[in-house]
Parts: structure tokens; sequence; C-alpha cells
């Protein structure tokens, strides 16, 4: 294939080319990022979940009763656990399906009611009840007030695996009534950047090495909860973690809250992210619609958010956010409103009424911010942009690899949710899920490195993209695959075949494409080309996806010169259905080597069949 790129011609790329996109699923926060150790903590519940004692057990002959006194540790809080027994009492938690300990720091409290005139004793053990590490804490408590008690903890050894506990105990002799009541039952190891409440370390090195440019968030199915009460509530995510009553997410589990949307935005902060930031839309999961007369408090719920995060201090939600710790407002240049409204019967309304509604109010008050409609089914009016999501199978990829060439710049498109999910079967996705891969697995991410080169193509047209789902926790997951999979053992994290792929794209950032010409037509081979102006490196991106031998290349790029060096990447992996597992060892191939022009100039080199390259010039 003899490619030749122009020197000039191409558009300015957003800047924001490959990044992440989060909601509470697959416990990717709760279990995962958010770096609390601690399952159920303060027995949050809902009509979906009740609160139940799931996770806890009772330390020796003690019982664990739940309770709603009529003086809770707060009105978010209502529940609380009665620790009852006669000598050694107390509970056992069993982490997010283990505890993971090594000679590190682990930062923990909880809050207790009942004069108790003794000490704590915190621990960690093994399965088989070795004490991992202990420290007493001594009683502040007393009878009708809720006191907070802090320890930490420092085991001397790493554990020969995560498959342990946490307990608290007491002497219940010693307790008046024989008995206390408990609450917020925390336990946090080092977190990224050290911050209190924060994010659990390896995952937050994953991520920083993908490099991210931007940050969807909250969703996603879990911001538009299952019914319009279920939606998730910004304003109940912020401040001290006892105010934060938490939900029932739309996937199966209760979220606590503590990975709120501060901590969304310390994140991007952390790693260098835009925050893509999505409002609620006036549609739940069920089909349940804001009608128009009532829409009106959302619309201002939405702008209230926005406020809190970007307005300074004099304004009402800028005050509230100083309150609570971050004087300095966020800056927020995209705003999502709602998720899929092309699903659950809400195009008609969003369409007619929602959208508008959502678009004209921030638009006026933020002129800065660049709407986004959740679809692009839809006449997106304005300066409005769009949302597309694709999950399919990876042939469906290549046909779709010049999708956005039609597509006007007018109105740029967000990539928010894009993974190959099942194998090729000739059809096409089935929603049914039985078929979807555990793990990414090769010939998908080289399907999808194809589309992301049709999107990077297009770049002046297209914000940026992200894989979605974006992490699972494999001990407890409703939806696979993700970029990202992980269990309670920080060692075991797997970087999937399409995290290799984003990486490798994402390092190699275009700031402008540049226009190419070849007499061969694109298939086997699917390229990209462009510009970094800032350190003049001429780029070439490429997949090659159904070769029946390797790919021979000659490229020139106009104004680069004989003997000039190129940096040469090539992905590959031992066949199409390779993928990378928790637990187990990285099997894409990454292969850099050192090409030098020829005498036109040109670049000659060849890729193999499912490989995915990178050239750049030095
Ligand atoms: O990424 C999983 C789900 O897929 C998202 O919550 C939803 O937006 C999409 O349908």
């Amino acid at each position: 294939v003899t490619i030749s790129v122009a020197k000039s011609g191409g558009n300015a790329t957003s800047g924001l080319q490959y990044g992440a996109m989060e909601e509470e699923i697959n416990h990717c926060g709760e279990g995962g990022l958010y770096a609390e150790l601690i399952r159920n903590r303060a027995f949050q519940g809902s009509t979906k979940f009740p609160s139940s004692l799931d996770a806890w057990t009772a330390v020796g002959g003690s019982s664990l009763s739940l309770k709603n006194l009529t003086d809770p540790l707060s009105t978010a809080l209502p529940t609380s656990v009665n620790v009852k027994g006669t000598g050694t009492a107390g509970l056992t938690n069993a982490g997010f399906w283990g505890i993971d300990v090594r000679p590190q720091k682990y930062t923990g409290s909880f809050y207790v009611k009942g004069s108790y005139k003794g000490s704590f004793t915190a621990a960690l053990q093994s399965a088989s009840g070795k004490v991992l590490a202990s420290t007493k804490v001594t009683s502040k408590s007393v009878a009708n007030e809720w006191v907070q008690h802090s320890f930490t903890l420092t085991p001397s050894k790493k554990a020969s695996s995560s498959n342990n506990t946490f307990s608290l105990t007491f002497d219940g002799s010693k307790a008046s009534g024989g008995s206390l009541d408990f609450n917020l039952i925390s336990l946090f190891p080092p977190t990224w950047n050290d911050r209190p409440n924060g994010m659990r370390k390896e995952l937050m090195q994953a991520m920083a090495d993908l490099g991210p440019k931007f940050l969807r968030f909250p969703g996603g199915n879990n911001l538009e909860g299952d019914t319009i009460e279920g939606r998730w509530k910004w304003n109940e995510t912020i401040g001290p973690l006892k105010d934060r009553p938490g939900r029932a997410t739309t996937w199966q589990y209760g979220e606590t809250g503590g990975m709120g949307l501060v901590e969304y935005m310390e994140w991007c902060d952390d790693l260098g992210m835009e925050p893509i930031l999505a409002v609620w839309a006036g549609l739940a999961l069920n089909g349940d619609l804001v009608p128009e007369a009532d829409l009106d408090f959302y619309v201002q719920d939405a702008l209230n958010e926005i406020e809190f995060l970007t307005g300074s201090v004099d304004t009402k939600y800028g005050a509230l956010r100083a309150k609570i710790g971050h004087p300095d407002p966020w800056t927020i240049r995209y705003v999502e409103i709602g998720n899929e409204d092309n699903l659950n019967r809400g195009l008609s309304s969003y369409k007619s009424y929602r959208f508008p509604a959502f678009y004209k109010a921030i638009t006026e008050k933020y002129p800065e911010i660049q709407v986004l409609a959740s679809t692009i089914d839809m006449t997106i009016p304005g300066t409005a942009g769009g949302d597309y999501h694709l999950y399919d199978i990876p042939d469906n990829f290549i046909t779709k690899f010049d999708m956005f060439d039609s597509y006007s710049p007018e109105h740029p498109i967000l990539l928010g949710e894009i993974a190959a999910t099942e194998t090729n079967n000739g059809v096409g996705i089935d929603w049914s899920n039985t078929y979807f891969s555990l793990y990414p697995w090769w010939i998908g991410s080289v399907a999808e490195a194809v589309f992301l080169l049709g999107a990077e193509r297009n770049a002046d047209k297209i914000i940026g993209t992200t894989y979605a789902p974006f992490l699972m926790n494999l001990d407890s997951y409703q939806w696979s695959p993700t970029i990202l999979s992980f269990n309670s053992n920080p060692d075991e994290t797997a970087r999937s075949t399409s995290f290799h792929v984003y990486s490798l794209f994402n390092h190699n950032h275009m700031t402008n494409t540049l226009p190419a010409t070849s007499p061969d037509a694109f298939g086997p081979l699917y390229y990209a080309t462009g510009l970094d102006n800032k350190t003049n490196s001429h780029i070439f991106k490429a997949a090659v996806y159904n070769s029946t031998a390797d790919v021979p290349v000659s490229l020139t790029f106009d104004g680069i010169g004989r003997g000039t060096n190129a940096d040469l990447t090539i992905l590959t992996a031992p066949d199409a259905f390779s993928m990378n597992e928790v637990g187990g060892s990285n099997i894409v191939k990454s292969k850099t080597t050192t090409i030098k022009a020829g005498k036109k100039g040109e670049f000659s080199f060849s890729l193999p069949n499912l490989s995915v390259a990178v050239l750049s010039t030095k």
C-alpha cells in the first residue's frame, strides 16, 4: 500500500482523543477504584436493596442485629448494627471479596454509641484466623451520643493472599447493657496522591499509564436510575460521609455515595482529565418521564450542579463547595444531557422538550459550555453535539470505519461508550448478553482500533472516544468485557488487549490530521495520519484486519526527507482470541524499531495481519 501524506489541509483535533467513562457498575467504584476496603460499611439500604448484614459476621458468641434507632448517626445513615455479647464481642467484615494486606499504613474509623469503659481491638486476619495486624483503640464511647474513633493498622508482612478479613471487637462485659451500636466502619489503604477518601493506587496507576484525556461520568444507566426518584442525585454525594445516604444503582447493588461528585472531580485533577459531566435529563430506565410542565426543577438542579462545580464562592452553590473544602472552582467545558435518550421510549420527549430545555438553560447561563445530546439519533440543534455508543461484533466495527466521513463538524460527537463485546457471528450483537466475552480479546481490540482510526481521521468532528464499561471487579460484575479487570489483589489487575491499543494511540497524540492519498482502498490496512505540532512529529496510525498476508507499506510525508528517523511500534498477539486475564500475564507483544526514510523520503515496512501500529517521526 502506497500512502502519501500532505503537508497541510487537515483539521485540528479536539485534544481529547482518548478518555475514560465511569459509572457505578461492576463494583468499579465500590470495591474498585474507591479504595474503601469495608463492604456495607454503613448498612445503607433502599427499597431495591434493603439494609442488610451483607459481608458482616459476628465474632465468637456475639450477635448482630440491625437497628433503626430513634437517635441515628445521621438522617442519611439511619441504620446501625447492635453488637451484643458477654465476652469478646464484635463483628468481622469480608471486604470486597477479600482484603489486600501488605506492609503499609491502613487508616480506619468507626462510630459507636453506648457506655463502654474499655478498649476496642481493630485487626486484620487471614482466612485461617492468623492475626496480620492489630491495634487497641481506647474507648471514648458514651451512652447517648455517636462518637467517632480512629485508628491505624500497619501489618509487618504481606499476606500470602488477599483472602483476609477485618474485625472490630470489644469486651462485652464492660459495655453497659452488654451491647454497643456501630456505624460507618471504614478502612482505607494508602490512596493515590494520599487523598483521604481516595482512590485505589494500582488502578489509578493503570489509568495514569493509559493517559485518558477526559472522564465521562457518572453514567451510563446509573445516572438515569431505575425510577425518577432513584436517579443519581449529585447533592447526595457531597460533604461528610455520614451525610451521604447512598442509593440503589441500576446494576444489582447499592452504592455508598463515597465516590461522589467531588471525588470524580479530584480524580480528573489527579490524572489531568477533562470532565465530561452528564446531568440527569428527565428519563428513568423504567421509561418514566418528567412531563414538560414539571421539568424546570430538574433543569434548575443541573444548573445548581454546574454552579456547585464552577461558581465563585459568592454564589449559593459555589459557597457550598467552599464550605466542604473546595474554595477554588473547577472548569466544566462539556455537559451531556442524560444518557442514551434514544432508548426507553425517551426519544420523542427528548427531541421535543427535554433536550431543548436543558440546552437553552445551560447555554444561556454558560455559553462557553459545549452541550452534548446523549444520542445522535436526532437533529441536533444549534451548537450542541451528540454522543454515540457502539457495542458490537468485530466485523461491524470495520464496516463503521468511514461512518464519520459524512458528519458535520458543527455538531461534534463524543464516542462515549465503545467496545467489541462478542465474537463474529455474521449477524451482530446479541443483547441477551449470553455471548459477551469476559475480557477484550485480540481480534476485537484490532477491530476497535480500526473504528478508532475512522474517528481519528475525522478528529475535527469527534471530541474523543472511550471504552465502556471501564472497570470490572471479577468477584462481582454485571457487564463484561471492560478495559481493566481486577479483584481484591492489586497484583492481579489485568490491562486488557484493548488497553494496549488505546494506550498506544493515546500516547501518540495528533494535534492535527493531515490528509493522505493512496491508489489503494482501505482494507485490510486502515490508517489515520497527522501531526503533533508540539514536537513536529509526523504520525501514522494503522491496523490490519482480515488480511491473508503481511501488508507492505510505503509511506511518505510531504516535507519529510531522506534519512529521517521514525519509531515504528507494532502490537501483535499470539492469536485472534488471545486475551489478558486477571492474574495472568500480558499476551500483547509490543515491538518498537527505528526505521529511516529512503531516497524519496519513504518509510518502508510491513504489518502483519491482526496488528495495530504507530509510526512517528523523530
Ligand atoms: O456500559 C454499560 C451500559 O451500556 C451503560 O450503562 C449504558 O449507557 C449502555 O447501555
